[in-house]
């Protein structure tokens, strides 16, 4: 009887959704795993004998089978902002100030403290109780969609569970929250990644960013991601507190970070702050801080956003991870554009979720205000960026004899004279042939934000470039008729060159941008390769171009023209790209034809904080619509977008009589054009 069976399969599924919540949420699992994949084999079954019966929300649904081409972009209903950041007790209580003032008088206000954890954030749409999509926070206005990827994460409800107890119907909600790997879990995946030869992952944030932007679901399926939910927002729905959300989010089967902690008053947050800080060490997972939110939905909403941030929260960041170790050595790295950066060789020392065995010294400049030596004993931190960095010499437990580090003559790596520009504080190896460099150069081609070639990491460019295979980024594109040779090599065996070759041809595909920044022209970053881009749309059109025509693109100054100039003068890169273009990388953009829209042609200025987007931000759109955005206020100015605060640029405008809009008033246009 097909109603017998359909029932079995609904209880199947509430018994597993119960069994999951019990285990990746509470970690209280009540059964053992041999039962629980009784369970899922018996659910498999049935709907493999009724296919019909399936349904997204099933439990055997979570691992699709699909690739996921492009991530496609999804709009926030309402924007992703930022936090704002205090460092001390002084700019917390300022916080406090700037909130009473904004606030009615003699209003009694409650902050909710959480711990913010260090991951991925991430935005849930359930719609009838259902997971609808997944995405990224992307710029903070559109976001990546990463259904696929997010539904493979346990304690990640598919189904709401439903609670008598909730008054809200909850019929179209978002749940807000971070993605993040446990730091067991990360030193696991990593100590796997080792044994195989791959790439190792920074951090456990890293790590999680990653796993989200992979194609395959089965691949992110045996990451170990996991989530905490801490917003709850409803378009039609008027909530009282953060507080209540907590306990909302709680019931309906979300994974609650259980730090969190009511506060009356902000020596109580400043308390609750410092209290994390010492617990920080013992949790499973990385924080960078905690989060202090003003509890009331209605006082949040009184105060708003400015920019990128809401004034009813700010983040309280922590102090930067130290630990002491000592230096066995210095030696200096020579980078893809021949800066030699010296670098400490550490004692091994577990710090913030990795263990660090190298640091950066900067430069010799540096080292001489510290006075670093080698067999110094020396405190390291993790800051925000990943790279930890010497802070102090441990001057009282200096070994006796030990001598001034001395800066380098030659280049580590060919030996040639170095070069030490006047008013810089960097050595530089001239030599372009310098075997580092040119290692250095290829690694930047293949990373991740450039021809992102899965594979081709460190240490196979460093193999290749020794056995010769590779010299420059057109090399890459021609090992395809070395493959036996490559097979040959130990270590690599066939699948392995297999994946790596279809990486290569893959990686052709990378847009016009990505192919400019993996150039790895001196000063051009990921952003100035998009907006040299997005202006020329064709690479001989940049070549084309004269040195006072690419500064004046906005936000492209003097150093960046001067260095694509110089790049393009030389006779083997444009040799290189000749080879590159042949091989069928894209050199142009293919410019979607932009209908004709109240932002075609049209010269914008942007001035004052804008509340939904940075200037950047709204700047890109501007462009994408075919509009153009300069940094100074002329006649030839068709509309000046004047945010909160601002100054001269609006006087002139009102000066010469160019049309003047406000943020909203741009909204508008946005909406009309798009
Ligand atoms: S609240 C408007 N709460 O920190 C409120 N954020 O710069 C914005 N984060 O992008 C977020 N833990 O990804 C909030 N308990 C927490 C958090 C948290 C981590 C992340 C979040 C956000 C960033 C803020």
């Amino acid at each position: 009887m097909p109603g017998k069976v359909e029932k079995r399969i609904e209880e199947l599924r509430e018994i597993i959704r119960e069994h999951d919540y019990k285990y990746y949420v509470l970690a209280e699992p009540v059964i053992s795993d041999q039962e629980y994949d009784a369970l899922i084999k018996e659910l498999e079954k049935l709907e493999a004998e009724n296919p019909q019966l399936i349904t997204p929300d099933s439990p055997t649904q979570r691992v699709g089978k699909d690739l996921t081409k492009d991530f496609k972009q999804v709009e926030h209903k309402v924007p992703m902002l930022s936090l704002a950041n205090t460092y001390n007790e002084e700019e917390l209580f300022d916080f406090d100030r700037r909130v009473r003032s904004a606030l009615p008088e003699g209003e009694k206000i409650e902050y909710v403290v959480e711990p913010k954890i260090d991951g991925a954030s991430v935005s849930l749409h359930y719609v009838n109780g259902y997971l609808q999509t997944a995405a990224t926070r992307g710029d903070g206005t559109v976001g990546e969609e990463i259904t696929a990827n997010v539904k493979t994460i346990r304690s990640v409800p598919l189904k709401i569970k439903e609670n008598k107890s909730i008054k809200n119907s909850l019929s179209d909600i978002e749940v807000r929250g971070e993605i993040f790997m446990k730091i067991n879990d990360f030193r696991k995946l990593n100590k796997e990644r080792e044994e195989k030869g791959e790439k190792l992952f920074a951090n456990p944030r890293n790590s999680s960013a990653g796993t989200l932007k992979l194609q395959d679901p089965q691949l992110v399926a045996r990451r170990p991601l996991n989530a905490f939910l801490y917003q709850l927002i409803s378009v039609d729905e008027e909530f009282e507190s953060q507080y209540d959300n907590l306990q909302l989010l709680k019931k309906m089967g979300f994974n609650v970070n259980r730090e969190f902690k009511l506060c009356k008053t902000i020596d109580e947050v400043l308390m609750a702050c410092r209290e994390l800080e010492e617990k920080r060490d013992s949790l499973e997972y990385e924080i960078d801080g905690a989060v202090i939110k003003v509890n009331s939905v209605r006082q949040q909403k009184i105060l708003g956003s400015i920019a990128k941030s809401p004034r009813w929260a700010v983040a309280f960041k922590f102090k930067a991870k130290q630990e002491f170790t000592t230096i066995n050595k210095i030696t200096w790295q020579v980078g893809r554009t021949g800066t030699v950066t010296p670098v400490a060789e550490l004692t091994p020392v577990f710090l913030s979720g990795s263990t660090i065995s190298r640091a950066t010294l900067h430069n010799f400049d540096e080292i001489t205000r510290k006075d670093i030596r080698e067999g110094d004993r020396v405190v390291i931190e993790k800051g925000g960026e990943v790279i930890p960095k010497v802070v102090a010499v441990v001057l009282s437990e200096r070994k006796p004899g030990s001598k001034p580090t001395k800066p380098p003559e030659v280049c580590p790596a060919c030996g040639t004279s170095l070069f030490k520009p006047e008013g810089e504080v960097a050595y530089y190896c001239e030599n372009t042939e310098c075997p580092d460099q040119i290692k250095g150069r290829l690694e930047h081609f293949a990373a991740r934000g450039a021809m992102d070639i899965e594979g081709l990491g460190e240490a196979l460019i460093e193999l290749f470039v020794d056995k010769k295979f590779l010299h420059t980024y057109a090399d890459i594109y021609d090992l395809k008729n070395k493959r036996e040779e490559l097979i040959a090599i130990e270590r690599l065996g066939e699948k392995s060159v297999d994946n790596l070759l279809s990486a290569i041809e893959e990686s052709k595909n990378q847009p016009f941008a990505k192919v400019l920044f993996a150039l790895g022209i001196r000063y051009v970053g990921a952003g100035a390769a998009r907006k040299l881009a997005t202006h020329f749309n064709s690479i001989d059109a940049m070549i084309n171009a004269s040195e006072e025509e690419i500064s004046e693109i906005h936000e492209i100054g003097p150093s960046i023209s001067g260095s694509v100039k110089k790049f393009f003068a030389s006779e083997a890169n444009i040799k290189i790209i000749d080879r590159l273009k042949k091989h069928g990388l894209n050199f142009s953009s293919q410019k979607e034809i932009i209908k004709e829209n109240l932002f075609t042609s049209k010269s914008f200025v942007l001035t004052g904080t804008l509340s939904g987007f940075s200037r950047e931000d709204a700047g890109e759109k501007i462009l994408a619509l075919g509009g153009k955005v300069v940094s100074s206020v002329s006649k030839k100015t068709d509309f000046v977008i004047a945010g909160e605060n601002a100054g001269s640029k609006l006087d002139k405008a009102k000066s010469l009589g160019i049309k003047i809009i406000t943020e909203e008033e741009f909204i508008n246009m946005l909406n009309e054009a798009g």
